[in-house]
């Protein structure tokens, strides 16, 4: 978790759920954890903060996606396998997906609890 000055003021519109499960390696799989997911999780939420993007960064458990990963899914969006992959270009691939998945979102209608039938 990033700590700073800066609160955001808006609730979050979707998360990014990034597997941070760090295996023993008592089976010999690779784990996202293991694969540096915890430094790609702080740098993602560090850039969505500073752009001030809607969105929250959530730290899961194991996706069922060991040997592909790090493994991360944006709500309600794309799920990456970075294949052990976390160099600026795929981060950034990562952000563009965010930004468009905000942009989505706020094209939506507003949610005004009216049950539709
Ligand atoms: S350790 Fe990340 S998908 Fe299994």
């Amino acid at each position: 978790m990033i700590e700073g000055d800066w609160i955001p003021t808006t609730k979050p519109l979707f998360t990014v759920r990034v597997c941070i499960n760090k295996r023993l390696n008592t089976d010999r799989l690779p784990s996202c954890g293991g694969r540096g997911s915890r430094g790609l999780a702080d740098a993602l939420e560090r850039m969505i903060l500073a752009e001030r993007i809607p969105a929250s960064i959530t730290r899961g458990p194991c996706m069922n996606n060991c040997l592909h990963g790090p493994n991360l899914k944006i709500q309600g969006a794309d799920y990456f396998n970075l294949e052990g992959d976390i160099s600026d270009v795929r981060i950034e691939e990562i952000m563009v997906a965010i930004r468009a998945e905000a942009e989505r979102r706020k094209s939506l209608p507003a949610d005004d609890g009216a049950v539709v039938p």
